[in-house]
């Protein structure tokens, strides 16, 4: 079983939405029995929520389905988890300081490092107009894709 978990700050936008393009990638792959997928935020403010409306909206537009609830990364989490996959710079700040041992901030990686053609943040939408969560979405997809090739091809 490979254990991924994609962290962004409240787990309402960008967290939840990677969660759900990378577990709908791993179905059409035939593949959902090898992995365990889940999100998590840095921030607690928002547990319990669903994802915001806006990243509903713009996920169900592009057929991915969202039901998650917001839950608060700790450093408990890093046991359950070989990868974790931050949205962006500070996510990864954050989680790499929240880390028990070297071999917990070691399986924290930038989500937008697995994508072959970029890298760097998938920007927060939060304060963003509409078309933010388009962009967030695009770019969550490319990386998940580069992510589920990468693991596939782990042994
Ligand atoms: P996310 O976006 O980190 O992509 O879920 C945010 C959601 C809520 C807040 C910040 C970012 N907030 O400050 O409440």
């Amino acid at each position: 079983m490979i254990r991924v978990c994609f962290v962004c700050l409240g787990n309402i936008c960008r967290s939840p939405q990677a969660e759900g393009i990378f577990r709908k990638l791993v179905q059409e792959a035939g593949r959902e029995g090898e992995f365990h997928i889940d999100s998590a935020g840095t921030g607690g403010w928002h547990a319990g929520e669903l994802p915001d409306p806006r990243t509903r909206a713009t996920s169900a537009r592009r057929g991915v389905v969202l039901s998650h609830r917001a839950q608060q990364f700790t450093a408990s989490h890093f046991s359950q988890f070989d990868h974790v996959l931050a949205m962006d710079r500070s996510n990864l700040a954050n989680l790499r300081a929240l880390a028990p041992d070297p071999d917990a901030a070691q399986k924290v990686r930038l989500l937008r490092d697995h994508d072959p053609a970029g890298s760097g943040d998938v920007p927060d939408p939060y304060y963003d107009a509409d078309h933010g969560f388009d962009t967030v979405f695009d770019l969550c997809e490319a990386a998940c894709r580069g992510l589920l090739a990468e693991l596939a091809a782990t042994p």
